[in-house]
């Protein structure tokens, strides 16, 4: 106790002394050359901060249904964790690429050409653009203003063993109708493939009430799944989600069928599945999901076909610790000196991946529109729209 007590202080003087030496060198916002500096965009009640390695949204805060901001997505309080995702929970709030999800055995060809990707994943998949995906670089800053930012990166030719020297951007912004807009656009100077997401981890309960988000309520606008073996790589078929735990066109708590849901991998429990949009009309909502503690929900309107829906099956509470639910930094280090650091649990959050289908380039019979090729000279764009409310039971 007494030691506790003793590095609290040590911390705490730290603390004001490197608060003092910024406000002494207070010229700039930004300190040079550090990805890990966060950048904050607002609008009416709507509040999100984003670092430059991954692109990663470190934090987005909205009301709750008692007007209290909550912030919803995962992350780590001291952001120069971030740089540790390798593991679990890999790709943390980060814009996944230049392949987003699988493909099967890090093997792909485009007229012919075949190329090899990392196997990050079990040694037998390459999972979201191999072992230094965009997740994990350092993106450049383009651009700031008050309700918005963007990101750029150049992927030279064979990063990660894909062709092509590729630029990418990606834009955020945030507006009075509690929206977060999402924005990519990628240019290859050769033959490539691209399908680029964002991975955030949601909890819309903010941990107030409950460790898992089994208690949220999902709505998927989705007839069809995509089938894959025991390592989730398609094996070429579509399911249909009629009489099975992959079935949420009825709105249901995502904990109802939660021990059912059994094709996320060998032997797993939980979601991780791809769901093609009955109707992938932009303009509508393809997902709903709310948390009746909070009553915050999230809708995501989308151009693209599929989505990838995740149950954080892949948590053990142990990997990551539930952020401390302040906005300013010091009073986070004040609170974890009274309390034990509390950690995110299996099924603890949720992820949600709007994209094009899972390992289209290993499927042509699919159709093209589906491989994720994308042709030098042409551009991929990608947009995706979270809209936040509240929804009282
Ligand atoms: C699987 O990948 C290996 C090398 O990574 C390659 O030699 C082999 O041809 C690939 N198999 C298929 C079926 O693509
Ligand atoms: C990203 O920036 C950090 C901090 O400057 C650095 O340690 C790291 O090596 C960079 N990552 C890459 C992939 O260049």
């Amino acid at each position: 106790m007494q030691k506790i007590h003793g590095y609290c202080r040590i911390t705490m003087v730290a603390l004001l002394t490197l608060a003092t030496l910024l406000v002494a060198g207070l010229t700039s916002a930004k300190p040079a050359n550090d990805p890990f500096h966060k950048h904050t965009i607002r609008a009416e009640g709507i509040e999100a901060s984003f670092i430059e390695y991954g692109a990663t949204i470190t934090n987005l805060w909205v009301n709750d249904k008692e007007g209290t901001p909550r912030d919803i997505v995962l992350g780590w309080d001291d952001t120069t964790q971030f740089n540790l995702q390798a593991g679990v929970p890999g790709f943390l709030g980060a814009v996944v690429g230049r392949y987003a999800n699988r493909i099967g055995n890090g093997t792909f060809s485009i007229d012919g050409n075949v190329f090899h990707t990392p196997l990050n994943e079990k040694d037998i998949t390459t999972l979201h653009g191999g072992d230094m995906g965009f997740n994990r670089l350092n993106w450049t800053l383009l651009d700031k203003g008050k309700d918005e930012i963007s990101f750029g990166l150049t992927s030279p030719d064979g990063d990660e063993g894909f062709p092509g020297t590729a630029d990418v951007t990606v834009k955020y912004k945030v507006n009075d109708n509690q929206e977060w807009h999402v924005s990519y656009e990628a240019t290859s100077d050769k033959d490539t493939i691209m399908m680029l997401s964002q991975h955030t981890y949601w909890n819309l309960d903010a941990y107030t009430t409950s460790d898992t988000v089994e208690d949220h309520v999902m709505q998927i606008a989705s007839d069809q799944f995509i089938k894959t073996n025991g390592d989730l790589i398609p094996n070429g078929e579509f399911g249909d989600v009629g009489d099975t735990a992959l079935d949420f066109r009825t709105p249901k708590p995502i904990g109802q069928d939660l021990m059912e849901a059994t094709e996320c991998g060998f032997d797993c429990v939980g979601y991780d599945n791809a769901w093609i949009f009955s109707d992938p009309d932009p303009e509508k909502d393809q997902v709903t999901v709310y948390a009746p503690s909070t009553g915050i929900q999230l809708s995501i309107k989308t151009d693209q076909p599929a989505l990838q829906f995740y149950s954080c099956g892949g948590l053990d509470g142990t990997a990551l610790p539930v952020k401390s639910g302040k906005k300013h930094h010091h009073r986070k280090h004040e609170r974890r000196c009274e309390k034990e650091t509390r950690y995110v649990q299996k099924y603890g959050c949720f992820v949600l991946e709007t994209e094009n289908y899972i390992d289209g380039i290993n499927n042509p019979a699919w159709g093209q529109e589906y491989s994720g090729i994308l042709r030098a000279g042409d551009t991929y764009t990608h947009s995706a729209v979270y809209t936040f409310s509240i929804r009282n039971e």
